[in-house]
């Protein structure tokens, strides 16, 4: 079974992706963590965001490693033999990862990566292009969103527990500007794919969204 999660930044993708994943024991990948990692790498070794060229050096050279935790279904992603799972959700890959991910180059070279994976068998997936472009074939395909207010809500939380204090507007700001962007960029953009089934996670804990998608992949009586 394949199943594909798309949705905007903080829409809680990774969380209910991993979860989903957990309750049917499937395999897990978040495809943001790669663009995270190569963001991570190219600022590391000092090569401008905005350089496509350069950007394929870092991405053909480095050494990334992403490890499925059986137990959690979390991923742990290695850098270069160095354990960077936290590190690249800190406010400078933030902050840089949706420029790197829009090069067409660097999608296509990611994107093949992923695929290799989505062929390895059955696995949930989630990102912004996983049921339009790396699993067009997937039997469920998801796409969560809520309010942008609710999402600079959950990422301020996600901040907070790892020691940052973000001003909420500034967030707000933050996640419009990543919207925008994320979804007007020329190749494989943010969007819905037709066969996408939409869920509004706005005023929905996380328990009830992991229920809600288990009730759609299992018909209306949730049995899966
Ligand atoms: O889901 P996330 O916030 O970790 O994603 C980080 C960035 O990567 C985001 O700006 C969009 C981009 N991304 C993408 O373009 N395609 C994906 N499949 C996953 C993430």
């Amino acid at each position: 079974m394949k199943i594909a999660i798309d949705g905007p930044a903080g829409a809680g993708k990774s969380t209910i992706a991993r979860l989903v994943a957990q309750r049917l024991g499937l395999r897990y990948l978040d495809t943001g963590a790669m663009y995270r990692a190569l963001t991570l790498a190219a600022l590391g070794r000092g090569v401008s965001c905005a350089d496509e060229d350069a950007l394929m050096k870092v991405a053909t050279s480095m050494d990334l490693e992403i490890v499925f935790d059986q137990e959690t279904k979390g991923n742990r992603i290695y850098l270069d033999g160095q354990d960077v799972t936290a590190q690249i959700r800190e406010p400078q890959v933030n902050a840089n990862v949706s420029l790197v991910s829009s090069h067409q180059k660097v999608r296509e070279y990611i994107v093949a990566l992923q695929k290799e994976i989505a062929r390895q068998g059955c696995i949930v997936m989630d990102g912004r292009d996983i049921g339009t472009v790396v699993m067009p074939d997937a039997d469920w395909k998801i796409f969560l969103y809520a309010s942008v207010e609710e999402r600079a809500r959950r990422r301020q939380r996600e901040l907070q527990r790892n020691g940052h204090e973000v001003d909420l507007p500034d967030l707000e700001a933050q996640i419009r500007q990543r919207d925008h962007f994320d979804s007007t960029r020329a190749f494989s953009p943010l969007r819905k794919a037709e066969d996408a089934i939409e869920v509004d996670t706005t005023h929905l804990s996380i328990e009830q969204v992991v229920d809600k998608v288990l009730s759609i992949i299992g018909g209306a009586d949730g049995d899966v």
